[in-house]
């Protein structure tokens, strides 16, 4: 066995440890067998890091992935809990977070380090544990999820919710939540066809709660068959997924909609890039509208300092070129709205590592022209959009000069607007558009008052929607 010395340790990680230990109020030597044993079980708060950065929270949660569904999926005590193992990694394929909660009897059965390693998170047990209540807690647990699982479901754990006990971890959650619940029972046939269960099962369903199975089927006892059996992981899984995202209504539901917004930065070398002044506001409000309205809504975003509207599938990029690459792979869609500000030019030979001063003088920074992706996408032969509107930012002869760029780019509509210092847009909350339509040969303008940018995203979503229906 290694033994390990804590005064031979080096002063960053010593002074780290004492830290620690001071806020827990443990000796040092606690604290190190505290990590030790939370490291050998798969749930080690947090990295024990040089001082200058352990004001970190102390975590065991995985990072929650923006914007992904979220699922407490309390395992309880039958045969079934190793299919409650699939049921984790089935979820997850359908990029829903999954956090787990084990009742005592579920132990029996398979360990909360498989499921929690399953998971990438801890499992949570005890409802008196100082950590669970520390980083989570009952509370938390039952309300940081927009979905509870209990599979399997036993006929103790249902007559327990259907009583309204609280007497553990997983009971205390299913009392304390404001969340949809689903259950998945699974248990002998003759406990499922019990009076007792059946008035559970029926009061559960008064409460609100949704049942999946269970099916029937062999049972693990040997010559048992009949109705009892868990739902399978995947049917479970479907029926999350369904309760979790349901179908979109409103006058853009079924549509699929493709966004760029922002500014590009194209590099002059690891440290410098050339860039505009676009906020991207215009764009993710845009987005947030289209959402609304029930499309499905991808957005391409060049680098902004925005948070991801709900319920929009967001793309990060930098530079026109990998701004592009993105669009084409979100291709197929029915519309496309060119809301970023694209970089015109980048550098032809971006430097690789950084340009120094020298005395041979100023360095030529040669231009090259990007890909234009407005006119790309709007050429396609084939995938092309039914409807590709661009917006063309103008400091002068803004309907002149937006018709000819309506006209050259081959987009269907044209936003226009004036973006002249004076105006205050770039950057600003509001904008002033006029929106050029091509029909046939013929340009018409409509012009619409100052707006924000949230009026004007309603205004052009209502006209695509009036446009597309
Ligand atoms: N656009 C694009 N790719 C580019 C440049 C512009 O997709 N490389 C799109 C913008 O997203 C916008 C439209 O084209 O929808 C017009 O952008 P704008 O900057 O107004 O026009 P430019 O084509 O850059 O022309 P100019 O700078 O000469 O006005």
């Amino acid at each position: 066995m290694a033994s390990l010395t804590v005064r031979k340790l080096d002063e960053d990680l010593k002074a780290s440890l004492r830290l620690r230990a001071a806020k827990a109020g443990r000796s040092v030597e606690d604290e190190v067998r505290m990590i030790l044993r939370e490291a050998t079980e798969g749930t080690v708060a947090a990295a024990v890091s040089p001082v200058r950065s352990t004001h970190q929270p102390h975590r065991s949660r995985a990072p929650e992935v923006k914007g992904l569904p979220r699922v407490t999926l309390i395992i309880g005590g039958g045969i079934a809990a190793y299919k409650a193992l699939d049921l984790i990694r089935r979820l997850k394929e359908r990029d829903i977070h999954v956090r787990c909660v084990m009742t005592r009897a579920a132990q029996q059965f398979v360990t909360p380090l498989t499921a929690g390693a399953l998971a990438d998170e801890r499992c949570y047990t005890d409802l008196f544990d100082a950590q669970s209540e520390f980083d989570a807690g009952h509370i938390r647990l039952a309300r940081d999820t927009d979905l509870i699982i209990v599979a399997p479901a036993t006929a103790d754990l249902m007559a327990k919710m259907a009583q309204g006990q609280a007497d553990d971890l997983a009971t205390a959650i299913l009392l304390a939540t404001n969340r949809q619940v689903l259950v998945a029972p699974a248990m002998n046939p003759l406990m499922w066809a019990n009076a007792a269960t059946k008035r559970n099962v029926a009061q559960l369903a008064r409460d609100g709660v949704a049942f999946i199975g269970p099916n029937s089927g062999e049972m693990a006892e040997a010559n048992e068959a009949g109705v009892g059996r868990m739902s399978e992981p995947t049917e479970i899984a479907i029926a999350a997924d369904a309760m979790l995202r349901p179908p979109a209504t409103g006058p853009l539901a079924g549509k699929k909609i493709l966004i760029t917004a922002g500014p590009t930065h194209e590099p002059i070398d690891p440290v410098r890039y050339i860039a505009n002044r676009s906020s991207g506001k215009q764009g993710f409000a845009i987005a947030v509208s289209a959402a609304e309205a029930g499309a499905e809504v991808t957005l391409i975003s060049g680098p902004v300092d925005l948070d991801d509207p709900a319920g929009v599938r967001v793309i990060r990029v930098e530079s026109a070129r990998d701004m592009l690459a993105e669009v084409e792979r979100a291709l197929p869609a029915d519309i496309a709205i060119f809301a970023a500000a694209v970089a015109d030019w980048r550098i032809a030979n971006a430097g690789a590592q950084k340009i120094k001063k020298t005395s041979a003088g100023m360095p030529p920074l040669q231009l090259v022209e990007n890909p234009d992706i407005l006119a790309t996408i709007s050429k396609l032969k084939q995938n092309r959009p039914s409807l590709v509107i661009g917006f063309a930012a103008e400091t002068q002869n803004l309907i002149e000069n937006a018709t000819s760029k309506l006209k050259r780019k081959g987009c269907d509509w044209i936003v226009a607007n004036d973006v002249s210092p004076a105006s205050g847009v770039m950057g600003g909350d509001r904008n002033t558009v006029h929106v050029l339509t091509l029909d046939k040969a013929n340009v018409a303008v409509d012009s619409w008052p100052v707006m924000t940018k949230e009026e004007v995203a309603d205004a052009l979503v209502a006209k695509i929607a009036d446009t597309t229906a």
